[in-house]
């Protein structure tokens, strides 16, 4: 499996994916958004036929009270792909983006309380901190965990 920067021509594979897997789901307009405004930062990992099984959509958040810092805002692998390191891989690489060209000091996320797979990914695998319970941040009334990681340059 390859992880690649994703491009124009990967949104509509990534809106599905991200359909398949997750609840919180966007219009076509919010992957173009991303895409054309931070292109380096959005990655997807395709199979040998150029199929997108997993995809990180990623920004700069543009809040100018606080120092540069990316956001993840959605991030997922096709069922049958998981546990295979790509959620791993693709963060890293969306990070390291982040760091390089935007010159982010850190990263931020939310995430459902009750999302274990992805809690475990965040907090052990990938190092964030637990910095906020945003309360009933979901449509159905779940709490979030607004989670945060430093980026170190270089590393
Ligand atoms: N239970 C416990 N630990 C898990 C699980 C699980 N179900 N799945 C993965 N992990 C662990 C792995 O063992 C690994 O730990 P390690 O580094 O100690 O070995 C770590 O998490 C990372 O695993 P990856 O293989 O890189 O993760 P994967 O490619 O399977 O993707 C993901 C994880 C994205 C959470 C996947 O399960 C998924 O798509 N879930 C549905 C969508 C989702 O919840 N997305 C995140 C929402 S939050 C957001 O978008 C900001």
């Amino acid at each position: 499996i390859n992880i690649r920067q994703a491009t124009v021509e990967d949104l509509l594979q990534m809106q599905n994916c991200n359909l398949w897997n997750l609840p919180e789901n966007y219009q076509m307009k919010y992957y173009i958004y991303h895409e054309v405004t931070w292109p380096q930062l959005s990655f997807v990992a395709e199979d040998h036929q150029g199929r997108i099984v997993g995809y990180v959509l990623a920004k700069m958040e543009e809040d100018q009270s606080e120092p540069p810092h990316g956001h993840i805002t959605s991030l997922s692998v096709l069922r049958s792909y998981r546990r295979l390191g790509l959620a791993s891989r693709l963060m890293a690489q969306s990070q390291k983006a982040m760091a390089e060209v935007f010159d982010a000091q850190f990263v931020s996320l939310h995430v459902r309380k009750s999302n274990r797979a992805a809690l475990h990914l965040y907090k052990e695998t990938m190092k964030f901190d637990v910095k906020d319970i945003e309360k009933k941040y979901y449509a159905d009334g779940e709490d979030a965990y607004a989670m945060r990681k430093d980026l170190v340059p270089g590393s």
